[in-house]
């Protein structure tokens, strides 16, 4: 018999399915926050499977009833094209690094200097070996992932983040969760997860990975989230960024709070009431370290109180409230191989050892600098020689004794030539380094543009260190100025090159023609100019114009430029072929972003939050504008708040100042207040 479907019976159904589907989402994500979060499973594997299974059968038979936050939609189908850039509202900053108890007692002098009488307590938790995310939430909704990239801006990742299951995609107790909250915190894959990656690219003859941290970020880079989700990764939250309501005024209840909202946070936080407290848990944390099932690289030690936070503020690279304590170097012992001598990008020749391959803090370490010819002759390492090997900040491994000379191994010779340009070779004035003498040695020219275009300088992250070398080999980059002049057509004649890949060059290249001033400084490799010199010398000078006019004396007037440095400063900007590069690189559209100079004392004790959407600045400049004039921002709205400055959409800030009774200024009123945008 035909059966007519009762459009009443039909709507009651729907209903139902509607409701099992909601029932089955709230539980699998109750069992996935159980598992992945709590650490505290309450059913079986086979029970979660034939949930989901369930789940999945319904939503095929009804998708207008699948909604983003299921967890059927944690692995989109098809691949992405590419990352798109998101811009971090609040900058993601790094960490200083101390490695003794002697540098952490130095750092709570700072704080309690700048402290004065105030009582401060420190909250002390694992560093984790992985890369930094930040998460979007809105009305409790995961809507974006964003890695670091360069602190500004980073790459949209939501894609593969979605696939990691203790990344809830709806946060606990949702409609009391703030509206915008961002969370920041490590992706990172658990020792086993590794272990066993690494186990199946054997097989597969794949190449290795070195590190968990390594696989973690190789695995967020991939376009299929796919391969993502097999890549078992997992996540901890150790702090908000953009948040519409705060959800604690200190470090510690906001872990407890983030933890309530579902998110998985450390177990092992902890309060230290001061700093001998501090130390005696890194020290106890790097005996027990192992222990984890995730690498930890030592510990990270912050300031509890946000108004406390926000007293000490931050430099543009780190904040002054928080410091990491990195466990001390662990050594092994190797046989050199043999002894390279590489050409860095002012000339100096430095040796390096080719190692037995060995096993070191988690990576198979074959090479290890030498630094120069004088330390290859005080550990009077030969080739053939048994050796202890460190690695210093667990990065870059260094050979520290030798332990077994085999006495028949030969003296290495002090090259007297460059060996990758034959030319001659001359020791500096340190007595030192030995350099080549060639200017346009094509081994420093390499090293010159990959260090121009680096992470911590340009930031051309397509440029890549093969390509360079091609490009130099072809004679189609003789200086940092032709990269401005690269042409699709020339790109795409090279080895390996394809229209995509060509694009995304030439987009790197025109996005790096407007970075701030001190990265286009630090990026000249002026010698002796490091990142941190070249934020001071921006942050002094404002642009690019003035710093060249500065002499020795000028520049000596600043705190933290010494001698060596003034003169390299003054050395660099006094050869005209230097000059001529620049000039050249700006008539090519380079523009550096220059820092406007602390012109007045205008907000000089005021305390300033900024919401909303302002025509004239973005977030990192209106704080940078706002320090310029002597003023300070601070995140959250208090009674302390000399004034709101509110642009368009401005939303539960500008209430909490108008319940409070702050005073509120518009975009236009700032200007006029301070002169100029
Ligand atoms: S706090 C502004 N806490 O270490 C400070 N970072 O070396 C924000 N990291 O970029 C970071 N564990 O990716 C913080 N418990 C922890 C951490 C942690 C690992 C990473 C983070 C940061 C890097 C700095």
């Amino acid at each position: 018999m035909h059966n007519t479907p009762n459009p009443f019976n039909l709507f009651m159904m729907a209903n139902d399915i509607k409701k099992r589907i909601e029932q089955l989402k709230s539980e699998i994500c109750r069992h996935d926050s159980l598992y992945y979060v709590q650490n505290a499973p309450q059913i079986s594997d086979r029970q979660y499977d034939e949930l989901f299974n369930e789940l999945k059968q319904l939503e095929k038979e009804h998708p207008e009833f699948v909604t983003p936050d299921s967890p059927t939609q944690r692995v989109s189908e098809k691949p992405i094209d590419g990352f798109k850039n998101i811009t971090h509202a609040v900058p993601m900053l790094s960490i200083d690094n101390t490695y003794n108890s002697d540098e952490l007692k130095e750092f709570d002098d700072r704080v309690s200097k700048a402290l004065e009488t105030l009582q401060y307590e420190y909250v002390i938790e694992p560093k984790i070996d992985g890369l930094a995310i930040s998460l979007s939430y809105e009305n409790g909704l995961l809507v974006s992932a964003a890695t670091r990239g360069d602190g500004t801006t980073g790459d949209d990742v939501t894609a593969n983040v979605k696939t990691i299951k203790a990344i809830p995609l709806k946060l606990m107790d949702a409609e009391n969760a703030p509206e915008i909250l961002e969370v920041r915190g490590e992706v990172y894959m658990p020792k086993k997860a590794f272990a066993d990656l690494n186990r199946l690219r054997a097989d597969a003859g794949e190449p290795l990975f070195a590190n968990p941290r390594n696989a973690a970020a190789g695995s967020l880079k991939l376009l299929d989230p796919k391969i993502t989700a097999a890549r078992k990764l997992s996540f901890f939250a150790y702090a908000t960024g953009r948040v519409s309501s705060p959800l604690a005024d200190n470090h510690f209840q906001t872990m407890q709070e983030l933890k309530k909202l579902g998110l998985p946070v450390n177990s092992n936080i902890k309060k230290a009431r001061n700093i001998d407290e501090v130390i005696k848990t890194c020290l106890a944390w790097d005996k027990k370290k192992t222990s984890l099932d995730y690498q930890i690289d030592g510990m990270v030690i912050k300031i509890n109180r946000f108004d406390q936070q926000d007293i000490l503020g931050a430099t543009g690279r780190a904040p002054r409230w928080c410091i990491s304590y990195k466990f001390p170097a662990e050594q092994a012992q190797t046989v050199i191989e043999s002894i390279d001598v590489q050409v860095g990008k002012t000339g100096i020749l430095t040796p390096v050892a080719n190692l037995t391959p060995v096993k070191l803090a988690g990576t198979v370490v074959k090479r290890a600098s030498l630094h120069n010819f004088d330390e290859l002759k005080r550990l009077n390492v030969k080739v053939g020689d048994k050796v202890i090997i460190e690695k210093a900040g667990e990065i870059i491994p260094q050979v520290v004794k030798v332990v077994e000379s085999t006495g028949s191994a030969q003296e290495f010779k002090v090259p007297k030539k460059c060996p990758e340009c034959k030319a001659p070779v001359k020791k500096d004035d340190s007595g030192v380094y030995i350099r080549c003498t060639n200017k346009d040695c094509i081994a420093q020219l390499k090293e010159k543009l990959r260090y121009f275009a680096g992470k911590g300088q340009m930031n051309i992250d397509s440029l890549g260190p093969a390509l360079i070398n091609q490009l130099v080999d072809t004679g189609s980059v003789k200086s940092f100025a032709d990269l401005y002049t690269l042409q699709f057509h020339a790109l795409v004649q090279l080895e390996r090159m394809g229209d995509k890949s060509a694009e995304n060059i030439l987009t790197g290249i025109e996005q790096s023609k407007t970075r701030p001033l001190w990265r286009f400084i630090a990026a000249l490799g002026i010698p002796n100019i490091g990142g941190q010199l070249a934020e001071i010398l921006a942050d002094e000078f404002g642009s690019l114009e003035e710093l060249m006019k500065a002499n020795a004396d000028r520049l000596l007037q600043i705190d933290g430029i010494a001698e060596t440095i003034a003169k390299s400063v003054c050395d660099y900007f006094s050869d005209k072929k230097n000059i001529d590069l620049i000039n050249e690189l700006l008539k090519l559209g380079v523009k550096p972003v220059s820092s406007a100079k602390k012109t007045s004392s205008i907000l000089a004790g005021k305390t300033i939050v900024v919401t909303g959407t302002l025509e004239n600045f973005n977030r990192q400049s209106i704080e940078r504008a706002i320090k310029d004039n002597g003023g300070k921002t601070s995140s959250s709205v208090s009674k302390k708040t000399s004034f709101v400055l509110a642009g368009s959409n401005a939303g539960s800030k500008l209430d909490k100042a108008n319940q409070l009774g702050v005073e509120v200024i518009d975009e236009k009123q700032f200007i006029k207040m301070i002169g100029s945008v």
